[in-house]
């Protein structure tokens, strides 16, 4: 009797526990408790004993009863809860949403972007080069030869032998110049490279945007009338602008062009790029006739076109990387 009642008990547990609905939950519950139930049937027979041993069987029988009846309210509980669960959707539809923030165009990328659309509406395509560059196309395709006094001002990260951090966009030139014939009209932006320390106006990593015009009869008045264009397109038609002779090894005549513009309220001569003819000895460096050639390059910083575009006296506000800054514009 204690025997089959154990048995009863246990077979009666693993059945409640393997219950997943409450349908078959009541199955359970009819089957082991209810009046014709295997428990009572039990029972049923506790009268059969002898007397002496009816009193510990019934304990027991009572034990079994009670086990299976938390048993069976312990599932109840479990199924239910998982039903009203699925029963909710998937998430309240009532809450508020959780608002995307939105970043921000950088403001290097916005002065990218603008000058390179103030030159596409002038014909230029965009060209681009590698920022880990060959010395040849970062100096000596350019009129900078080796141990001359003209590669000091294009302070270089060296990475080893004849490769290195191009320090202006200018090797892009050279590189289109190798793909294709004149007439070439092309801009390219793009990061450059020189060993400066981090101040307000210098950083080690910054960026240009090289301008080429090639063909056969281009002069010097093109390319003052194209920068004087470009820069009233950025800064507004009543933008003046000054070319000043300069030097660069790959262009003769050279020139710095400055803006007159109003910064903080004060309107004030700025520098703004390098421009100049293309250098016979470059045209000669990629093989085109530099009696039938003629051209014009530029090149632009962009830290520079930001901090004016937006009147912010530091350039390493740039990558501070605090979204203040940028939210701002
Ligand atoms: N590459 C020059 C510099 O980095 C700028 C420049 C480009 C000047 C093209 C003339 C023509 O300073």
């Amino acid at each position: 009797m204690q025997d089959e009642l154990t048995r009863l008990r246990d077979e009666a547990l693993a059945r409640i526990e393997a219950v997943s609905s409450l349908e078959d939950i009541e199955a359970a519950r009819v089957a082991y408790l209810g009046r014709k139930g295997a428990l009572k049937e039990a029972t049923a027979r506790l009268a059969e004993l002898p007397a002496e041993q009816r009193p510990d069987a019934g304990k027991l029988a009572n034990e079994v009863k009670t086990a299976i009846q938390n048993a069976l309210a312990a599932r109840q509980q479990i199924i239910a809860r998982a039903r009203a669960q699925a029963a909710r959707p998937a998430f309240d539809i009532t809450l508020p949403g959780t608002r995307r923030t939105l970043g921000r165009e950088h403001p290097l990328r916005r002065a990218e972007a603008e000058l390179v659309e103030v030159f596409a509406r002038l014909g230029f395509e965009v060209a681009e080069g590698p920022e880990v560059e060959l010395e040849y196309y970062n100096f000596e395709a350019l009129n900078i030869p080796a141990e001359h006094a003209s590669r000091d001002s294009f302070d270089t990260f060296y990475i080893e032998g004849d490769v290195v951090l191009r320090s202006h966009t200018s090797p892009v030139q050279i590189r289109v110049m190798e793909q294709r014939q004149p007439p070439i009209r092309i801009v390219a932006p793009g990061r450059v490279y020189r060993p400066d320390t981090p101040d307000a106006t210098h950083s080690p990593v910054f960026h240009q945007i090289e301008g080429l015009v090639v063909g056969e009869d281009v002069t010097f008045a093109d390319l003052k009338a194209c920068l004087t264009l470009a820069m009233r397109e950025l800064f507004g038609p009543q933008t003046e602008t000054r070319f000043r002779p300069s030097f660069f090894p790959f262009t003769e005549p050279s020139a710095e062009v400055d803006v007159y513009a109003e910064i903080g309220g004060q309107r004030r001569w700025l520098e703004l790029l390098g421009a100049g003819m293309v250098h016979p000895k470059v045209f000669e460096a990629v093989g085109y006739d530099p009696e039938r050639y003629t051209g014009f390059a530029f090149g632009w910083g962009l830290e520079r076109i930001a901090m004016l575009r937006h009147e912010f006296p530091d350039l390493r506000e740039l990558w501070r990387n605090d979204l203040r800054f940028s939210r701002q514009f």
